[in-house]
């Protein structure tokens, strides 16, 4: 009757036109899953590892899916099994509780955009095509790209480049943005492209890809959010439940790395008297991250830069 239940449900995601998942399998290894257990993906997208979770469950499991952006609700499938969250995964507690919910088996997120949100020029995204200068994944939000380079300061502008993009000319192109741009409209791709090309250094291409990077999570607070989510897990996590994060940048997985290591987000000594205490939220499960096979990165070229950390709840 129950497997039954399961083959009849509506889950038929297998939309690669949306976002292929990165590192799938290992992901939902990596999870442990319990048929029964309640799980949540914080980045639903085109559901591809939601899929592999709640083929998984049998019908008492749960999978509790967030995402912020409006557009990912159209691959929610009909399965009792889901609640969609369309929120930020910075509340996941809190809206875990509203949904009466205290503590799960397991947590994942993948982080950043998904293939749809880059490959949509009107997202504004991507440096291939046209569109407004915009880069929020949740459109309830006010303020875009265009605002952090209309109003940031120079020093503001110059740090991001350099922290978020790792912008081999950081300071030179936060002055010349704000010297030049109030001589210029920048509410468009096109137009901020054109506001710095004076100060594009080495591939045109690699340089525009670091400073969108920047932008994007800038605009979205990557790193707050995140440092918000994983700041939750240990509450949140049953004991056993596991944590998986694939990340696409060093700086978010330090602060994996960190977190599941030491509890904390600053890169502390290793003192023995604090890795005891740490020990005490979580087992690290991968004291390596796990990275794509050489066969993935051919088939998924987004998968060269992931990364998997996974911690078991102590
Ligand atoms: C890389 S895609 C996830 C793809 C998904 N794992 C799949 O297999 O289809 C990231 C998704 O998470 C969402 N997202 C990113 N940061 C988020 C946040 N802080 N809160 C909620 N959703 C977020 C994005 O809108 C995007 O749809």
């Amino acid at each position: 009757m129950m497997n039954e239940k399961i083959q009849n449900s509506k889950f038929k995601i297998q939309n690669s036109d949306y976002h292929i998942p990165v590192l799938f399998s290992e992901t939902i290894d990596a999870l442990n899953i319990h048929p029964d257990g309640i799980y949540v993906d914080c980045t639903f997208g085109g559901g591809g590892h939601s899929r592999g979770i709640i083929e998984k469950l049998n019908a008492k499991g749960r999978l509790i899916a967030f995402d912020q952006d409006e557009d990912a609700k159209k691959n929610i499938p009909e399965d009792k099994r889901i609640i969609f969250i369309p929120q930020n995964f910075r509340h996941l507690q809190r809206f875990l509780r509203l949904n009466k919910i205290q503590s799960v088996d397991g947590v994942m997120a993948d982080l950043g955009v998904s293939s749809r949100q880059f490959d949509e020029g009107e997202r504004g995204f991507s440096i291939r095509f046209d569109g407004p200068l915009d880069m929020r994944m949740d459109q309830r939000q006010e303020f875009s790209a265009a605002d952090v380079i209309s109003n940031y300061s120079e020093q503001q502008l110059h740090k991001l480049f350099e922290q978020y993009g790792e912008v081999s000319n950081s300071k030179t192109l936060a002055s010349h943005i704000v010297l030049y741009r109030k001589q210029m409209p920048v509410q468009t791709i096109l137009q901020f492209k054109s506001l710095i090309s004076p100060v594009v250094k080495g591939n045109p291409n690699k340089y525009l890809a670091q400073v969108f990077q920047a932008l994007r999570i800038e605009v979205n607070d990557e790193m707050g959010v995140l440092k918000e989510m994983l700041q939750q897990l240990p509450a949140v996590l049953k004991k056993g439940g596991r944590a998986a994060i694939i990340t696409f940048h060093s700086l978010e997985d330090r602060l994996v790395k960190n977190f599941f290591r030491k509890g904390s987000f600053e890169e502390l000594p290793d003192n023995p008297f604090m890795s005891e205490i740490n020990e005490a939220i979580f087992k690290i499960i991968t004291k390596k991250p796990i990275v794509a096979s050489g066969d993935e990165i051919k088939r998924n070229n987004r998968s060269r830069s992931a990364k998997l950390r996974v911690a078991e709840k102590l």
